[in-house]
């Protein structure tokens, strides 16, 4: 497949570089240019564009700006598209009053500003610095689960493949408008969790549910870190 990448940043490196070890071409962009990326391409083994080209580019196409960005996301290129919505709401940056309000999640928002794409929230809930430690083959007895939603079956089905094949399992959270139970300071953000684990921890999550900000960086140093 071909996997465009809008963002070149910690997760748009990490996603690429795994993207290419599973066999995809990969297209990176930035907002300064595909010229400010010849190392960082090279090194990844991919091409670079710009945010546009790289929406053109994708049979699936990943968003990995910052969320108070979405609104620069290309439209036309994007249209029956397969997006991947790993972005995560950060009030400092900027406050969005619906996401504020509770009254859409993260993905439901980058669908309002894409309605014609087939969206997915996914790759949110697992820090940049661990996608590639953390991947592992499929049948590894501590292979990682991570949360999707969406609301287009075939969507799902493809950005399900895909992350089997950069090395994780995956849980279906619902519709987009479920897309809540993973988000940020959820009990299972950023949080190593083995399939059933992970199933068990999104039906237990309730809308009062939330873990103290940054709880997640403690799973990094724990030996036993990863729960089946
Ligand atoms: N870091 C994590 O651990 C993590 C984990 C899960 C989810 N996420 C989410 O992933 C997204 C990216 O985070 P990150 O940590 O990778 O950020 P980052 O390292 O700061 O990278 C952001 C990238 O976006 C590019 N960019 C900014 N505005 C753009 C635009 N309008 N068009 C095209 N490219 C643009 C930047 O390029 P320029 O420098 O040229 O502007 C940069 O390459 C965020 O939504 C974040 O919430 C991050």
């Amino acid at each position: 497949m071909r996997i465009g990448i809008i963002g070149a940043g910690r997760m748009a490196q990490s996603i690429g570089w795994l993207a290419v070890q599973a066999g995809h071409d990969v297209m990176l962009s930035n907002s300064r240019g595909p010229q400010t990326l010849d190392e960082t391409s090279r090194r990844i083994g991919c091409v670079a564009g710009t945010a546009y080209e790289a929406a053109e580019f994708g049979d699936v196409v990943c968003i990995a700006i910052y969320l108070q960005d979405y609104q620069t996301v290309p439209k036309a290129p994007l249209v029956r598209k397969t997006v991947l919505n790993p972005q995560n709401y950060f009030p400092h940056l900027g406050r969005i009053a619906e996401l504020d309000r509770g009254e859409l999640t993260t993905a439901e928002l980058l669908a309002r500003h894409l309605p014609e794409s087939r969206i997915v929230k996914a790759l949110n809930a697992i820090l940049a610095e661990d996608l590639i430690p953390d991947a592992r083959p499929a049948g590894a007895a501590d292979r990682r689960a991570l949360p999707i939603a969406g609301d287009d079956l075939e969507a799902k089905s493809i950005a399900s493949r895909f992350l089997d094949q950069i090395g994780y399992d995956i849980v279906d959270a619902g519709l987009l408008s479920e897309g809540w139970r993973f988000e940020r300071r959820r009990p299972v953000y950023c949080r190593p969790l083995g399939t059933c684990a992970l199933q068990e921890m999104l039906l237990a999550t309730s809308p009062d549910s939330r873990v103290p900000e940054g709880d997640w960086y403690a799973y990094r140093s724990r030996q036993d870190r990863h729960q089946q």
